[in-house]
């Protein structure tokens, strides 16, 4: 094992401001999902990884709207990457700046959304298919900020024949840092398995740190996808929905740290409602909307937990979500009282 703990450290060079992260294993940008305080919760288990922000639209940004998806990243408690999408490089090097003056530890520039409503414009996947202009982006942003640059992508567009390597290797010239590969084309979208081969093989080629991405939901996963890329680093996204101490737990094994305790049931009830108060003081009643997924994501495997689940999504407000978790939780401690 002890291959896995050869080193957690990734090294950025920067332009002026190098970064060093203390843990190969990495949050995802997931859009809807990781807000300030969606990453605070997943901060709590995983001190040392580096955190996402949701992709930000780069026009968008410069002309004053998303501006609260930056803001403050300085207060926040370890590393967070600011991820960028558009297709005009100047607005693009515009948005990077201000979100490292904002205290971004890295720019992530998207080369991978597979969203028709974005790759239509030119941005997100559609990169893959214009080297050119993602080869300047690149340029732009590293000349733009002292930070890092990286990049996250795919594949490939329509299949895996189309020499994404060459297309990594000019990114890299051209002055990314790291990459992350979703192991899967933009045509597959989310199906079939990430090909973690296929990633490997690309590591091999590039000098910069290379994380695997796609399918890794647990610290087995992280192990096999590990063994079979030799990548720098893993990032983390679909499982992290409803789990937001799975960063840390898969940290805490591919560090070989043991005593890991995943949240019991009433830990996990009670996270809801920690994640609802920050929501309803940040959002408003709005935040209850927000908070809805969250718990039909969180609110599961355990008996009862569909019959919960569904009341607690029909809850009108706040404090009707906390009198169903309290009550269930009551009536959790009774069940264990008899039983013990
Ligand atoms: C809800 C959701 C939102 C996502 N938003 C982004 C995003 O903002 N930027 C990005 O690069 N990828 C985004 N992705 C893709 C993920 O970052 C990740 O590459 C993909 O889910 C594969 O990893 P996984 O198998 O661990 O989920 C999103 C995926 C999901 C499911």
């Amino acid at each position: 094992m002890d291959f896995y703990i050869m080193s957690s450290i990734i090294k950025l060079r920067g332009k002026g401001v190098s970064r060093i992260i203390n843990s190969k294993v990495m949050l995802s940008p997931l859009a809807g999902v990781t807000d300030k305080i969606f990453r605070k919760l997943v901060r709590k288990w995983a001190p040392e990884s580096l955190l996402f922000t949701e992709m930000i639209n780069a026009t968008s940004l410069k002309h004053g709207y998303g501006t609260q998806k930056i803001k403050q990243l300085e207060l926040e408690k370890g590393p967070i990457g600011v991820q960028i999408f558009d297709n005009r490089p100047f607005a693009v090097s515009e948005a990077a700046k201000l979100a490292e003056d904002s205290g971004a530890f890295l720019i992530d520039i998207n080369m991978g959304c597979p969203v028709k409503k974005i790759s239509r414009k030119g941005g997100g996947s559609a990169l893959i298919n214009d080297r050119l202009l993602a080869i300047e982006l690149v340029k732009r942003v590293s000349n733009a900020v002292k930070v890092p640059v990286t990049v996250k992508t795919r594949l490939g567009w329509e299949n895996k024949e189309e020499n994404i390597e060459e297309f990594l290797l000019s990114l890299q010239d051209a002055g990314a840092e790291m990459i992350t590969l979703h192991g899967r084309t933009r045509k597959e979208g989310f199906s079939g398995k990430a090909d973690w081969e296929m990633i490997g093989k690309i590591k091999e080629l590039l000098e910069i740190p290379v994380i695997a991405n796609g399918d890794i939901k647990n610290p087995k996963d992280a192990y096999n996808c590990l063994k079979k890329t030799n990548a720098d680093g893993l990032m983390i996204g679909r499982g992290i929905l409803g789990s937001p101490w799975k960063i840390g737990e898969i940290d805490y094994a591919v560090k070989e740290i043991k005593g890991f305790e995943e949240p019991n049931i009433e830990e996990k009830l009670l996270l809801i409602i920690e994640h609802l108060d920050e929501l309803i003081k940040e959002k408003g009643s709005h935040g209850l909307l927000i908070a809805r997924k969250h718990i039909s994501w969180t609110c599961k495997n355990f008996p009862e937990a569909t019959s919960l689940r569904n009341k607690l999504v029909r809850a009108i407000d706040a404090n009707e979500v906390k009198e169903l978790i309290n009550k269930a939780i009551k009536t959790l401690n009774y069940e264990k009282k008899i039983l013990t």
